[in-house]
């Protein structure tokens, strides 16, 4: 199963009670559509499944970042994990609780730093000496206190795309194990910053169950330590990084086994988890509805020419990533292999390649799978291209949570 809360009837494809067909009559085209049912599932799946210990689920910002959807999950009580001040800034507007709020990433500035502390936030996950240091400086020249975790780095090959693996010993992520350990072990130095916590995200789009163990066990065996040090830690926060399947043969890796494992490896050991999930939460309950503008036959192969392009969907051309193309509108033709491209001016602009696809005609809707996750987020106006609106579907309504750009927006803010 690639989506969540899309499904064909009539042999017309659907978000919930909503007809993509019709959405697109109405907003136009490329639109990123999203499932609200979908994305309370999947949260709903990760607190049900840890209930039996004490948790914490901050979603990953970073995956999908528009207000109306951190609103809906501010609602169902989560917290967030940011990594920018701009995320910060997305929450409150959003009306999530700052109290709820980690705060990850090598590269926070002071000015970043100074707005998270007068929001009070929960927590600043740290990945470096300096970092701790002007930390420091900052609380003490406010004459505040925070609570601090040390992000660590395990060494371990969390077994996906390069790019987004971050947990080994040559990545810019964390603070080695002994490095950390001598810090924390230092907590007085550093007041007014109270060590309570142990962070770890080593990378995204796992499915190797067992590397998610091993970091676990490396956080648990190092809290462990630093208690009977004195160090009070109080809790553990995994970070995110379940994978789930971008193509129907595959499987995801369940968010009920994964949470099954924690629970057995923390319940009684007196540690509160941590999670930030982000793509298992939206991923699958978002398409780019995309319209076909031309059909090419070359010498080769067929080429779908679509309105959608690299600007609004990047993980293909970044990192080779397969979503599955879907019809609106189902038909019989067997099918040729086609490769869906988009008008930007480089060969890397694809949304899919080499695929068996029935034969399309111009003004035909086609669903790019699996894109509610690091999809709008990581847009651009390259080509000098507005970006993309996006819709809200719940049940059998839908509303358009950010309108598409024009040509003004492209503009906004610059001077001749
Ligand atoms: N926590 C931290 C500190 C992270 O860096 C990330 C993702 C997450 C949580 C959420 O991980 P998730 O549950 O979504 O796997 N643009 C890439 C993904 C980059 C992930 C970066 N960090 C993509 O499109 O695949």
């Amino acid at each position: 199963m690639s989506t969540q809360g899309f499904s064909y009837s009539s042999r017309q494809l659907y978000c919930e009670k909503v007809a993509l067909q019709s959405i697109a009559e109405e907003v136009g085209t490329p639109t990123y559509i999203y499932s609200s049912q979908a994305i309370r599932d999947n949260y709903k799946a990760y607190d049900q499944a840890l209930a039996e210990i004490p948790h914490e689920i901050h979603y990953a910002v970073k995956a999908n970042s528009s207000l109306a959807i951190l609103a809906l999950l501010a609602r169902e009580g989560a917290g967030f994990d940011i990594v920018s001040g701009g995320e910060l800034f997305r929450v409150l507007r959003a009306g999530g609780d700052p109290s709820k709020v980690v705060y990850s990433g090598v590269g926070k500035t002071l000015d970043e730093m100074e707005y998270a502390l007068k929001n009070h936030i929960k927590v600043f996950q740290c990945e470096s000496l300096q970092e701790l240091e002007q930390l420091q400086l900052i609380t003490r020249s406010m004459g505040v206190s925070t609570r601090v975790a040390l992000r660590i780095n395990p060494n371990i090959d969390a077994k996906t795309h390069p790019y987004i693996a971050t947990g080994l010993s040559d990545h810019k992520f964390g603070i080695s194990l002994d490095s950390a350990e001598r810090i924390y072990l230092q907590a007085k130095q550093w007041a007014p910053l109270e060590f309570t916590g142990v962070s770890c995200h080593i990378g995204s789009q796992i499915f190797a169950m067992d590397v998610f163990e091993q970091a676990l066990k490396q956080c648990l065996e190092l809290s462990h330590r630093l208690l009977l040090q004195g160090v009070e830690i109080k809790s553990i926060n995994l970070g995110g990084g379940l994978g789930v399947a971008y193509d129907p043969a595959e499987d995801n890796l369940s968010i009920h086994n994964y949470c099954d494992m924690l629970c057995n490896s923390l319940q009684g050991s007196g540690f509160r988890l941590g999670l930030e999930p982000g793509r298992s939460i939206v991923a699958q309950a978002g398409v780019l509805l995309t319209k076909v503008l031309y059909r090419k036959d070359s010498d080769s192969k067929r080429f779908a020419v679509v309105d959608g392009a690299m600007n609004d969907l990047l993980r293909p051309a970044l990192y080779r990533a397969h979503h599955e193309i879907m019809q609106v509108k189902q038909t019989d033709d067997a099918g040729s292999t086609t490769d869906v491209v988009g008008p930007v001016c480089e060969s890397g602009d694809f949304l899919a390649t080499d695929r068996i696809l029935p034969a399309v005609k111009s003004g035909d809707l086609l669903a790019v799978a699996t894109a509610g996750a690091y999809g709008f987020v990581q847009s651009s106006n390259y080509n000098a291209r507005p970006r993309a609106a996006e819709v809200l579907v719940e049940n059998d309504q839908f509303r358009v949570i950010r309108k598409r750009e024009d040509q003004e927006d492209l503009v906004r803010g610059e001077s001749l």
